[in-house]
């Protein structure tokens, strides 16, 4: 456990950065400045320029995206035994800054919530994006009980999806929105600079070992995103002649739809990712049927029980591990917050 603030605030970058985000946009940024008596303060901010502004006009899935990194900053603060006052969307003149964590050496964990704060933070490098099917069909009640809690702690809700026809319904609706953005020269210019050609060096996006070379079937079948449009990219996979598992289906969803739901969407659903690699499991997002108002409609009225979906996801025991990259803390970070 550390003392000195400084090695908390970039103990606490470093971890963030590892969040997960839509198209690996990583779209924020982080600032820091001294709070006296040894403290320090930490601002979280969105970078609007790396918005998906065909796929993610609002900022939707770009502030889940930082709500994700926001819990990791809370998490590393906590696992050096520091617990930082956190306040969200603090200034309402300036809406790229997120979130404002203080640090202060007086304020402390609470010994017996270490434990668990430990588990969780030891998964932020560990914890992969799946793409394809599963190899376990069924996770233990007790196991998807805690995954539902921890999503619930952050201030949304994980709803598993276990009819059949409801389950079929959403990949059914996966399928169409994937053809439709395929479909969309402007959806798919888009995508494309988010998934650079193998052999680069950039630390951002969808690079090609970070999804498989072929979509392989599960029944039912959500379709996992083109990445490589068309091309020979990515992983191979082994051909498999029967059907791949689809695992859990879950919904992450919020009471309401504005920027404070987005952040706690966010934050609940990489404290879920967190603990669900600590239990050896990985989730597979598709959140392609949210980005079509239409179709957002229809899963929130037929399937969300007054709630609004925020992210579509299946979880299960991963196959392989794909990669990912990312962008170094020292590029991200500013000294004001
Ligand atoms: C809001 C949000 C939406 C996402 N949507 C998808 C998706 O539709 N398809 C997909 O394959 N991955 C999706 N992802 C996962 C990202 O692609 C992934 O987090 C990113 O590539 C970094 O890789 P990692 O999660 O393995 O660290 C989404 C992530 C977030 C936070």
């Amino acid at each position: 456990m550390r003392t000195d603030v400084e090695g908390i605030v970039r103990a606490a970058i470093e971890a963030a950065v590892w969040a997960p985000s839509v198209h690996n946009t990583q779209p924020w940024w982080f600032g820091t400045a001294d709070h006296g008596e040894g403290g320090a303060r930490l601002g979280l901010h969105a970078d609007s320029e790396r918005r998906l502004d065909i796929a993610d006009p609002d900022g939707r899935e770009m502030l889940i995206s930082c709500g994700a990194a926001l819990f990791t900053l809370r998490l590393a603060v906590q696992a050096q035994g520091w617990e930082p006052r956190v306040r969200t969307l603090p200034e309402p003149d300036r809406p790229g800054l997120l979130a404002e964590l203080v640090l202060d050496p007086a304020a402390r964990v609470e010994p017996g919530a270490l434990l668990a704060v430990e588990r969780l933070y030891r998964q932020v490098k560990e914890r992969r994006s799946h793409r394809g099917p599963f190899k376990q069909a069924v996770l233990a009640t007790d196991t998807l009980t805690a995954l539902r809690e921890e999503v619930h702690r952050e201030g949304a809700e994980l709803l598993l999806v276990s009819d059949t026809r409801e389950r079929r319904a959403l990949a059914a609706f996966t399928e169409v929105a994937e053809q439709l953005q395929r479909m969309d020269p402007e959806h798919q210019a888009e995508a494309a600079r988010w998934a650079p050609p193998p052999g680069g060096h950039r630390h951002e996006g969808m690079v090609d070992r970070s999804y498989p070379a072929e979509d392989v079937f599960a029944d039912p079948h959500f379709a996992t995103r083109d990445f490589a449009q068309g091309r020979p990219w990515g992983v191979p996979e082994e051909p498999s002649a029967e059907p791949g598992i689809t695992g859990v289906v879950a919904l992450v969803t919020t009471r309401g739809d504005g920027r404070a739901d987005w952040l706690a969407a966010g934050q609940g659903l990489q404290r879920m990712l967190l603990r669900a690699s600590a239990e050896g499991l990985s989730g597979a997002l598709h959140t392609q049927p949210l980005e079509i108002p239409e179709l957002r409609s229809l899963i929130r009225v037929r399937l969300c029980h007054g709630g609004h979906p925020q992210v579509l996801l299946r979880l299960g025991e991963p196959t392989a591990t794909l990669g990912t990259v990312r962008r170094r803390p020292e590029e991200l970070t500013d000294e004001e917050v």
